[in-house]
Parts: structure tokens; sequence; C-alpha cells
């Protein structure tokens, strides 16, 4: 098969790898030659470590490199059987780019968008066979990330479904299907993680470096998530949560936060910038200094320092869960690839809806009810899924 690749930046340059190494013929295009010519040196790079590792050969080495074409226009597509754009994130260009490649490429070719943000249909639209266009979002880093978002547009045959699922099964990723709408399941489903835990530290109960510490011994989670939203980037991180906001209709469960707008806007993006919610000048850390400490809660009900880290971890945890059921009960997703997306994609300890489970609906239930009467904020409204699942004493994967 012959895989066209728009864009050589971060996920370009790293579907293209996953491709070539699936064994296929790879055409890279970008607009700027310096794009290609990074992404050239940063293969060489990886595979070289690769090698040193032992996980491939001098032999692999070759025959993936061999496998890519670096291109100079987008007429050099023509021939590919499936091309996946991974450009700007900008509709009207996206769909400048899809309606020009589609004049050259043949009438079968599969036209897939690696958007993180825009509406499949959207892009779809601007094909003259919308048909053949679908979502294939991969995760950053592309060739570690076992995970893959596929997003079949209101406008895609099941045929192409079909095809594609198989094409990135072969390729050795885990495919979760997903409807067309905001986020998808990932970039939903994480919201609270990020969101929650700005809550509770914007409302004085505790210190960023708690929260991360809570989340990772009582969570398991591998970065907490402030050290996570540094990792990811400030400016990008409010981005996405932004956009899904305004997606929602301005839904107040992704309501997005002040504290990471102002790091934001000073330029403290986090790793990337050297300076985040924690410090990263000389390699080493300096807890919150650049948000401040923990201000006062004005709670009532006082939380102890012992049982501060359980508050947090299940306020966060149980927020997650209210999300990623609420996406079953939406119908976005199976529930085994709601799970599946937490774990493959973001590398979550466990799947939400199995963790729902082994704490219990009730538990659930009554979590989300205590905040809900605690704050009387939509924002913690109980799925409807959760309250029919304890009526109906079920769980989500043990029946
Ligand atoms: N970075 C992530 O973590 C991530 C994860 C999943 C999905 N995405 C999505 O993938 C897409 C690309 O993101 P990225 O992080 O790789 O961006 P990037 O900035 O690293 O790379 C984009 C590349 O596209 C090129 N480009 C821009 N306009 C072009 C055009 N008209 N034709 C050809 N090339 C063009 C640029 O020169 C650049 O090299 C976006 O839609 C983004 O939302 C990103």
């Amino acid at each position: 098969m012959v895989v066209g690749i728009i864009g050589s930046g971060t996920m370009g340059s790293g579907i293209a790898q996953v491709a070539a190494t699936a064994g296929n013929a790879v055409k890279v295009f970008d607009t700027k030659k310096e794009a290609l010519e990074k992404s050239k040196l940063a293969l060489e790079k990886i595979l070289s470590r690769l090698i040193e590792k032992g996980r491939i050969t001098e032999g692999d080495k070759s025959n993936i490199q061999g496998n890519i074409q670096y291109v100079d226009s987008l007429q050099d597509l023509s021939d590919t059987d499936l091309v996946i754009e991974a450009i700007i994130e900008n509709l009207e260009i996206k769909q400048k780019v899809f309606s020009e490649l589609e004049s050259y490429v043949s009438e079968e070719t599969i036209i897939a968008s690696n958007t993180s943000s825009l509406s499949i249909a959207s892009i779809a639209a601007s094909l003259k066979k919308p048909e053949r266009c679908i979502g294939i979002h991969f995760f950053n880093p592309a060739p570690l990330m076992k995970l893959v978002e596929v997003i079949p547009a209101v406008q895609t045959s099941e045929d192409i479904t079909k095809k594609v699922v198989s094409i990135i099964t072969d390729w050795k990723k885990v495919v979760a299907l997903a409807k067309d709408t905001p986020g998808f399941i990932v970039n939903r489903v994480a919201r609270p993680f990020y969101g929650e835990s700005l809550r509770i530290f914007e409302e004085g109960i505790a210190d960023i470096s708690t929260i991360d510490q809570s989340l990772k011994e009582l969570g398991g989670f591998r970065m907490g998530p402030f050290e996570l939203m540094d990792f990811i980037g400030n400016d990008v991180n409010y981005t996405v949560t932004e956009t899904v906001f305004t997606a929602f209709y301005y839904d107040p469960r992704y309501k997005p936060s002040f504290t990471q707008k102002r790091l934001s806007e000073a330029g403290y993006l986090g790793r990337k910038s050297g300076k985040g919610y924690y410090n990263y000048d000389d390699g080493g850390r300096v807890t919150s200094q650049n948000v401040g400490g923990a201000s006062s809660s004005n709670r009532t009900e006082k939380i102890s320092k012992e049982e501060l880290p359980q508050y947090i971890f299940n306020r966060v945890l149980v927020m997650l869960i209210n999300e990623a059921a609420d996406a079953l009960f939406w119908n976005i997703a199976s529930a085994e690839d709601i799970d599946n997306a937490m774990t493959k994609g973001v590398n979550y300890p466990k799947g939400l809806l199995a963790w729902a489970d082994q704490k219990g609906i009730d538990w659930c239930v009554n979590k989300l009810d205590k905040l809900y009467n605690e704050y009387h904020e939509d924002r913690y409204r109980c799925s409807p899924i959760l309250r029919r699942m304890l009526e109906e004493n079920k769980q989500f994967f043990n029946d």
C-alpha cells in the first residue's frame, strides 16, 4: 500500500514512521523544506537509538528509511491509497488542502485527518466524495502510543471505516472507534484530570505538589496533573480545554481555569519554556512558586491533613469516572473502547469504567451527589447511566 502523509511535524513524522515500519511505501509532503529535512534527521536519530537498544537491526533501519520518500509537492501523492493529513489545526487550511488533494488522487484513495479538535464532518465537507473521509487520531509520540481513535464522520461509508480499522490494526495499534463529537474519547474523558485538579487548587484546598503526589501515590498515575500540564504545555492544554468547552455549548463541566490561562499568557508554558507550575531552570525542579501555595480554603467542612490525599484522589477519580460513564451514555464509544482509550492513549493505570466497577457504582453516585449537594453546580451532575445502573444493581463489565 502507498501511504501519503501531509505535514512532517511532530505527528506527521511519527505516523510516517509507524506506516513505514509496517512495510508500506510512504510519501511525506510538507510545504516547508526545512520541516522535511528535520523529519528525516529525527527519524535517523530515533532508528539509531532503537538499534542501540537492540529493538531493531541495521537491516530494519534501512528498510524503514527506504520505505519513506520525502516529496515537495502535493501532486506527488497522486498514487497513494491512503493519505493522513497532520498539518496545522486550522479548518480553512485543512479544507483547502483536502480539496486540492482530491483533484490529484484516485477515486478510491482514503483521505484522513489526524485533527484533535475539528469535526471530521466539517473537513469531509470540502471533498466531492466525502464518504471517503475519516478521522485517524494518533497520540504523541505516535510510534510509542498504542491507541488510535478512528472517527467516521456522518458522511463516511461503512466500507471505508472497516478498511481503516483493518489497516490500523495491521499497523499493530489498538483502535477505539469514536463518534465525531468534540474531543472524541480521550480529549473529552481526560478533561477532569486537569480541570478538577485546578479547581481543588483554586479553591485553596491543596497546593499543586500535594495534588500531584496524591494522584500518583493513591491512583498510580505516572504523572500528576500539574506535571502533565507542564509536560504537554499550558498553552496547548488550555486551548484543548477551551475548544472542548466552546464545542460543548459551554457545558460547565469543561470550564477552563484562570490559573492556567494566566500561566499561558505569562509564557509559563511548562517544560518547553523552563517554567510552568514548576520551575525547570537547571534541570532540577522547584515546587509551586509560580502560582503560589494553597491559600486557605473557606469550606465549612474542613479536611484534615491526613485525609487530604484521599479526598483529592477520590474527587478527581469520580469526576473522571463520571465523564467516562457519560461518554458511554451518549454512545460516543463502547465501554471497552472507552477504557482502552484511556489506558492505551494516555497511560491511565486502569480503565475508568473498570475502576468504577471496582469502587462500586454506589460509591460513584454517592461521591458525585455529595459534591453536587455541596456546590449546587451543574458541573457535578451525576451521569444518568450511573444512577440507572445503581437502581438496577448493574456494573459496566461484570454483568
Ligand atoms: N502534537 C500533538 O500532541 C497532537 C496529537 C494528536 C493530534 N494532533 C494533530 O495533528 C496535527 C498536526 O499537529 P503537530 O503537532 O504535528 O503540528 P506541527 O506544528 O508539529 O507540524 C505541522 C506541520 O504541517 C506543516 N504544514 C502546515 N501547513 C501545511 C500545508 N498546507 N501543507 C503541508 N504541510 C503544512 C508545517 O510546516 C509543519 O511541519 C494537528 O491537526 C493536531 O491537532 C497533534
